[in-house]
């Protein structure tokens, strides 16, 4: 599985710059986020440790493009900060379905979830 998550991360490092250019976040990234979000739940509704971490860690990676995004946008200090707090979870999550703590995962996802709206409260445009 590691093998394939560096490749992976250096492509959604570089589809990141590419959009760093652009005003607008990527649908399809937000999409993306959606859907593992959704997995990644489930996952850990579960106790599915391997699936919960492989989410966790894509999940993850998706949150290192959303960064980069707002790392280009200095009128968007709110943004950083909230996709930073995403990437913080997500490796928390990762950790803690890793020390079989899924009572505590699940906790940090509903933190997820909250980090998710909050960051839509302030850029979210429809
Ligand atoms: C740091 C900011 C930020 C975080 C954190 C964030 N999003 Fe988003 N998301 C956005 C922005 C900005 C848009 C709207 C893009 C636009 O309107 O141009 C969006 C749009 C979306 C959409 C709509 C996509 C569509 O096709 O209409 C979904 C679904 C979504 N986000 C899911 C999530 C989920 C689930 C999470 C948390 C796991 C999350 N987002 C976390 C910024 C964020």
């Amino acid at each position: 599985m590691r093998k394939l998550f560096i490749p992976l991360g250096g492509l959604f490092l570089a589809i990141g710059f590419a959009h760093a250019a652009n005003a607008v976040l990527d649908m399809e990234l937000m999409q993306n986020v959606e859907d593992v979000n959704k997995s990644m739940a489930s996952s850990i509704a579960l106790r599915d440790a391997p699936a919960s971490i492989k989410d966790a860690e894509e999940l993850h990676e998706l949150f290192k493009v959303v960064e980069g995004h707002y790392q280009a946008k200095p009128d968007a200090p709110d943004g950083l900060e909230l996709s930073r707090k995403s990437l913080t979870l997500t490796k928390k999550i990762r950790d803690q379905v890793g020390a079989k703590d899924f009572e505590g995962a699940s906790d940090s996802a509903t933190e997820l979830a909250r980090t998710c709206r909050a960051c839509h409260t302030f850029y979210k445009q429809s």
